[in-house]
């Protein structure tokens, strides 16, 4: 019999109800008349005297065992029901989840106020493109190796209709159109057949500027390119750029920025080099601007592209580029405090 008590007991300690039927129905198991309780004091009764002091001691032990569960679940139940209700109607309403925008956004929406603010329009186009608006405007000739820099879905081949590889293509429509002078920042997806890797993907965005005018000068694109720097990444910032090649540019040259995270002095993030690779910009090859019915004896031009993934891994310090893409809400919520 005292076994049983104690795991009785135990069994009580051990107790827990999902709600307040569940408390009931443990409570009348235990102590209503047919209970297990009122058996025990039942067999209470015919047990040997010398047995009795013990016995009776773990049965009242047992009744406050229960007693005390009931006691204490009862107030825990009651009062979640109490606040799931609506008790106090001139409580303000709860308020709703806010979503936050995704970093793509937020840090191609600052590139493009940057360059608002020195006068640069924001202009697009399509995705889907033809050989021409990509490659051959820009002064790719066919079969230049140039275009395996940028390994192309083709959807159709001669004509070739094809997934644009740069936003450069929406200013090659800004310049059919629109006689200089020109300022304008085009952003947008492009599509590069690549593996996917943490540095690498098949789709990401760009943000690409031009800026046609007479007398244009690589001394204003340094300059511009500066001030978007100090602009994006704070005002201490300073830029370098090294000779590079694009076949639409020359002089063309990539622009690193000082790091931000060790002042320059050399980290992981920059790979101990305190420089940051941001961006490809050059002179608008003159060939591009005839191709495109500008008179390159009159007009100058510069032009710069930046990946918006790689600028957000730099200032939001993501380290797998794959996050952009997966919608992981845990991911996106971090960024609900930014505008
Ligand atoms: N279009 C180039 C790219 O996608 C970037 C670039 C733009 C470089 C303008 C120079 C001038 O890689």
């Amino acid at each position: 019999m005292l076994d049983k008590i104690k795991e009785l007991i135990s069994e009580a300690e051990q107790y827990k109800a999902e709600s307040l039927q569940d408390l009931e129905d443990f409570r009348i198991k235990h102590l209503s008349k047919k209970g297990s309780l009122a058996q025990l004091f039942e067999d209470f009764k015919v047990i040997s005297n010398d047995k009795k002091k013990e016995v009776g001691q773990a049965l009242n032990e047992l009744k406050q065992a229960i007693q005390s569960k009931i006691d204490i679940l009862k107030d825990e139940l009651g009062t979640s029901a109490e606040s799931s209700s609506i008790s106090d109607l001139t409580l303000s309403a709860e308020s709703l989840p806010l979503g936050s925008r995704h970093p793509i956004s937020i840090v191609r929406n600052e590139i493009l106020e940057i360059f608002s603010r020195l006068g640069f329009t924001v202009s697009e186009g399509p995705e889907i493109e033809d050989d021409w608006h990509v490659f051959t405007s820009l002064n790719f000739p066919p079969e230049h190796p140039a275009r395996d820099m940028q390994d192309t879905f083709f959807i159709e081949k001669n004509p070739d209709i094809l997934l644009r590889t740069h936003t450069s293509s929406i200013q090659v429509r800004v310049m059919e159109h629109t006689k200089p002078p020109i300022r304008t920042v085009s952003p947008g997806r492009v599509f590069r057949n690549e593996a996917i890797s943490a540095r690498a993907h098949c789709i990401f965005h760009q943000v690409e500027g031009l800026y046609i005018d007479e007398n244009v000068s690589f001394a204003d694109l340094k300059q511009t390119l500066l001030y978007f720097a100090k602009e994006m990444f704070g005002e201490s910032t300073q830029i370098r750029l090294r000779p590079s090649y694009f076949p639409f540019t020359e002089p063309s040259a990539e622009m690193d920025v000082s790091c931000a995270l060790c002042g320059g002095k050399g980290c992981n993030v920059c790979k101990y080099t305190g420089w940051l690779e941001v961006l490809g910009c050059g002179m608008v090859d003159p060939a591009v601007l005839e191709n495109n019915n500008i008179d390159s004896k009159k007009y100058t031009g510069f032009a710069f592209g930046m990946g918006i993934e790689r600028l957000a891994m730099l200032k939001f310090q993501i380290r797998d580029l794959r996050l952009y893409f997966e919608n992981d809400a845990r991911f996106l919520r971090q960024f609900s405090g930014a505008i």
